[in-house]
């Protein structure tokens, strides 16, 4: 007899993206003659950019030459783009990082969701509250959330860090000792960022506390504001407590190529029960190797295509445009008396819905009277409940529709 992990009976429902997913092709087959516009998922619309299609042409004739097939690559990347993150990403903005350090992939939600493995299951975990799923299913499916408390839907050993309109968005330290926090900002789902010295508090904590922070950074090239952190490790002193994923999903529109990347640094330390150090990056190096072969050539050149010139370029223009398609979405919304947050240094616009509906009442009146697909704040935690999140990266004119239909529908 195989026995289960349990562990993924304390799971709630089916990941959100799937539950809405579902609905909406329910909603559609009923409605066939309804054209629906999705800003729901945080999926990407603009084509992969000029310079990363040249990269991955000439990849892929290079791999069918007999001097440039490519077999088995290194699992951790190939050394020219763990150098041309190291470059482009860190030197650039003062920070060193050594290639090393630096571990390619084909997803931040797989290595957010994989780092779990390196972690003992008896760490307490902070997530915020309301969170990109990830965090906090990975941590349910890998024993370390306990029981589910329907009550108050939460779990009992998951450190929950509202973040609100009443807190200005900025989490509070935890009251208790935790272990493991899960940071993102620009924030999945808020649209909302922490400044070096909001972040700077997190880093003492996590140095005062043995804790490792979990920073998920994937919104970084949105950032438009000044003094807003582009990697944890701008803060002085976050080699040793952090963790950070970057991705290349919603900068070079790579959610169907795949890429993106971790860094371990080589002072962060992890320690056994006896107390003894051990580092993370050794950890994590050993578990890659193991249960990894490595991103494509084909898709490692394209990322290191991203840090050339004309690659800058070209994707800066790409996230101009979802952050022009932002601007319609808070204005648009704003103007018919919606509050509405983040859409500034982010593509997600978060929105308070009307006194006296839930967040899954309005998606589907939205659904239903607008043909509009957003994200029910509630499924990012309790927290988001009372709240929805609209993305930017649909199409200009989908989004400028979409406003008008959500602003005829408010009236
Ligand atoms: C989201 O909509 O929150 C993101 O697209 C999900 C993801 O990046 O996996």
């Amino acid at each position: 007899m195989s026995l289960i992990n349990e562990n993924f009976l304390e799971l709630q429902d089916s990941y959100l993206f799937s539950t809405i997913a579902k609905k909406v092709v329910k909603f559609s087959e009923n409605n066939p003659d309804k054209k629906i516009i999705k800003l729901g998922i945080g999926d990407v619309t603009k084509p992969i950019v000029p310079a990363c299609l040249e990269a991955m042409h000439k990849a892929v004739d290079e791999i069918g030459t007999s001097n440039g097939f490519k077999g088995y690559g290194p699992e951790q990347g190939y050394e020219f783009l763990r150098k041309a993150i190291v470059e482009n990403d860190y030197k650039q903005r003062g920070v060193q990082i050594e290639a090393d350090e630096v571990f390619i992939s084909d997803g931040a939600k797989c290595d957010c969701g994989n780092i779990v493995d390196i972690f003992e299951k008896d760490n307490r975990v902070a997530i915020t509250d309301p969170v990109y799923p990830v965090y906090l299913d990975t941590n349910v499916m890998s024993g370390r959330s306990g029981k589910f408390n329907q009550e108050k839907g939460t779990y009992e050993n998951i450190v929950y860090l509202p973040v609100t309109a009443e807190n200005n968005f900025k989490p509070e330290l935890p009251k208790e000792k935790v272990d493991m926090i899960y940071l993102c900002f620009p924030n999945n789902p808020t649209g909302t960022v922490l400044t070096k010295e909001d972040l700077k508090k997190w880093v003492d904590y996590a140095k005062e506390n043995n804790s490792i922070i979990l920073y998920d950074a994937a919104y970084e090239a949105f950032i438009t504001e000044e003094n807003i952190p582009h990697s944890i490790y701008e803060v002085e002193g976050a080699k040793e407590v952090a963790i950070e994923f970057k991705s290349y999903s919603k900068t070079a529109g790579f959610t169907g190529v795949r890429c993106a990347y971790v860094v371990v640094p080589k002072k962060l330390k992890g320690y056994t029960k006896n107390g003894e150090e051990v580092s993370l990056n050794k950890l994590w190096n050993r578990r890659t190797c193991t249960k990894f072969n490595g991103v494509s050539y084909i898709v490692q050149r394209a990322a290191e295509a991203t840090y050339l010139e004309e690659g800058k370029e070209q994707i800066k223009q790409n996230i101009n445009y979802y952050l022009e398609n932002a601007k319609i979405i808070k204005q648009g919304l704003e103007e018919v008396g919606f509050i509405t947050y983040g859409g500034v240094n982010s593509p997600y616009v978060w929105l308070k819905v009307p006194e006296g509906m839930t967040s899954w009442d309005f998606f589907d009146k939205l659904l239903e009277e607008a043909n509009v697909v957003g994200t029910p704040g509630s499924g990012f935690g309790p927290h988001g409940e009372g709240y929805f999140r609209l993305t930017a990266f649909g199409t200009k004119e989908n989004t400028i529709e979409a406003i008008e239909r959500i602003k005829q529908c408010k009236k």
